[in-house]
């Protein structure tokens, strides 16, 4: 067995060897030969899957950075990766851990609203648990993570098999050569590690919660299987009524040209019979009989059905596709041809009552009922891709999406690896939720300084989007606005490169007083403009005068004066208010008006309304916030 020892880790062993420390050689071997396969399953929650949900066991390794990760940026294990176990009678050293007898954690969950010790934590912690398989002659097995905050490394039964960074989107790592039938077991170390060139970098508003913060589970298909697909309402340069034409395509991995896929969408009457291409790509473009559109008053799904191969080799799957049409005219965003106006509001994926990420159904189910309750039928999931469920939610319900990735405030945009890490979440986002008919948009940035690289940054990062998905609006929230007396300009180039125009502004709470707003003139690109963050801190049940901050009478006499600014708006097509609920964010520390909380929420961390809450409700239920 050859063992490959990088150069950094030969020099620990060797300065191990001559203290007289225990040496555990860690083998650096390729899985087998190749570096196994990573990609993204689209439609894993439609798939019938083993699910490894459940208790892991974890260590937590707090060796200093140093010693973490190699020269060439692979994590060091200390030996964990094996999962072998002490031999406590013989006083050998080399594994001074178990894991067989460690302590669990809940997957999915983050580590920090598990384990007091843990609430804080930032760095490396290792997972473990045991899985029984019964691999079987030609098929093929991942191992499916929901997504792993911040950067996580997998091995199975000793074997590395992927590494990835991202903290809010899906991978999938091959792992069929290295099962065996019977007992197996997979390792996991996970860093919450900020970096500076992360995606995001290292300040941000918001809890930076750690581990296997959603599902992981194993996949099994067929050899030549189904790895994607986009199946879309025909989006031509311009609007036709009575539209009923569906294109797209499906993605057959490791299959030959000329392989046979099915696609049906029974009720919207359409079978098609397809064949793949040399990049085993079946493109389509059918007609279907009837199609009810997707919107929020009619929030339609199809059962859309995928097949190919035969027999045992036979892989097959469906999903739930809504189909709709959005596009802006001018100034206005149009929803299958009619203009449409988005009463909207933020949501971070911080769950009510119990904190933490948002990670079970539950969770979802009662962020939506909030956002039913407000009378909204648009939501900013920012600042991250949220767990699949919200947009399969968002689908189901009826509420239309702003999907964003992790730009948010100062990314190193002079970096071309920090780019490739960008391109690579964009592109992870898009593709797990490229067929949710309830994300209208697809967000690049929050708040990031008007600079050329920024701009050349995010502007090619647009375009990126848009090949990616030329059916959706591509946007972003800037901050870059001047205020010179009663009026505020947005003049920043990058929304040349966008549909529309995301604006974030706190008067009357960061800057002036409410009044303000009353007499403010924006000057604005002509285009469709969402103001995409306004509010003000308000502790629940903390009461007083309207000029007294931090009672709920203040943040509501904001969104009052704030409600008289955007009427005048022209151009204005939507709002998503700062936020729908109190959040966890380390810089928000007033003793007993934040205690760790952003309180801008228009709901306390328990789901308590604020008086703005019903403020907001009764605007959204009237409809009186702007036109479409
Ligand atoms: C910023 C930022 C948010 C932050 C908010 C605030 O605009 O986008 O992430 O939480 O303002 O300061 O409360």
């Amino acid at each position: 067995m050859i063992a490959v020892l990088n150069r950094f880790l030969a020099l620990r062993l060797f300065r191990r060897i001559l203290a007289g420390a225990p040496v555990c050689v860690v083998l650096m071997l390729p899985a087998f030969g190749q570096q196994p396969l990573q990609t993204l399953l689209v439609g894993v929650d439609h798939r019938t899957v083993t699910s490894l949900d459940g208790e892991w066991h974890y260590l937590v390794d707090q060796a200093p950075a140093r010693d973490l990760y190699t020269d060439t940026g692979l994590i060091n294990d200390h030996g964990y990766a094996l999962n072998t176990h002490p031999n406590i009678s013989s006083g050998k050293h080399n594994e001074e851990y178990d894991f067989a007898t460690a302590s669990t954690l809940k997957v999915p969950g983050d580590w920090n609203t598990q384990v007091p010790q843990l609430f804080n934590y930032e760095g490396v912690l290792w997972y473990q648990r045991d899985f029984d398989a019964e691999p079987k002659a030609g098929t093929r097995t991942f191992l499916h993570i929901g997504a792993a905050n911040y950067r996580s490394h997998v091995w199975v039964n000793q074997k590395r098999v992927c590494d990835h960074e991202g903290g809010f989107t899906p991978f999938d790592c091959e792992v069929t050569a290295v099962l065996h039938p019977g007992s197996n077991f997979v390792v996991i170390a996970v860093d919450a590690t900020r970096l500076v060139d992360g995606i995001p970098s290292v300040g941000y508003d918001w809890y930076n919660y750690g581990g296997l913060t959603r599902d992981v589970s194993l996949v099994t298909v067929p050899s030549a299987f189904i790895d994607d697909y986009d199946v879309h309402l025909a989006h031509g340069p311009v609007w036709q009524p009575g539209n009923t034409e569906v294109t797209g395509y499906v993605h057959v991995l490791d299959a030959p040209a000329g392989t046979a896929v099915t696609l049906d969408i029974p009720e919207a009457g359409v079978h098609a019979e397809l064949k793949t291409d040399a990049d085993g790509r079946a493109p389509f473009y059918v007609k279907g009989s009837k199609l009810t559109l997707w919107s929020p008053e009619t929030p339609k799904l199809y059962r859309v059905a995928l097949a190919t191969g035969s027999g045992e080799q036979q892989d097959k799957l469906s999903d739930d596709i809504g189909f709709r049409d959005i596009r802006v005219d001018g100034t206005h965003i149009l929803l299958n041809g009619k203009p449409v106006f988005l009463n909207g509001i933020n949501v971070h994926a911080e769950a009510a009552i119990v904190g933490g990420r948002v990670d079970n159904d539950q969770e979802v189910a009662t962020l939506f009922s909030y956002l039913k309750d407000l009378h909204a039928n648009f939501a900013r999931l920012c600042h991250y891709p949220h767990d699949e469920r919200m947009t399969r939610t968002a689908d189901r319900d009826g509420i239309m999406i702003w999907s964003e990735i992790p730009n948010w405030q100062h990314i190193s945009f002079d970096k071309p690896e920090v780019y490739a890490k960008d391109l690579a979440v964009l592109r992870e986002m898009i593709r797990r939720d490229r067929n949710k008919a309830s994300v209208i948009l697809w967000s690049v940035s929050n708040e990031t300084s008007n600079n050329p690289t920024r701009t050349k940054f995010l502007s090619d990062l647009a375009s990126q989007a848009r090949q990616l998905d030329s059916t959706r609006l591509i946007t972003s929230a800037l901050n870059s606005e001047h205020i010179a007396g009663s009026t505020a300009t947005l003049d920043d180039p990058l929304t040349n490169a966008l549909d529309v125009v995301g604006v974030n502004e706190y008067i009357g709470w960061y800057t002036g007083v409410p009044e303000d707003a009353d007499t403010l003139r924006w000057v604005l690109p002509e285009k469709p403009v969402i103001f995409s963050e306004f509010g003000a801190e308000a502790k629940y049940g903390n009461h007083g005068p309207v000029t007294q901050r931090w009672t709920e009478e203040q943040q509501a006499d904001v969104y009052k004066h704030q409600l008289v600014m955007l009427a005048k708006v022209p151009q204005l097509r939507g709002i998503t208010p700062w936020i729908l609920m109190d959040f966890r964010s380390t810089t928000r520390n007033i003793p007993k008006l934040q205690d760790g909380y952003n309180r801008k929420g228009l709901l306390s961390e328990d789901g308590k309304k604020k008086e703005t809450f019903f403020l907001l409700q009764k605007a959204y239920g009237d409809n009186s916030v702007g036109k479409p």
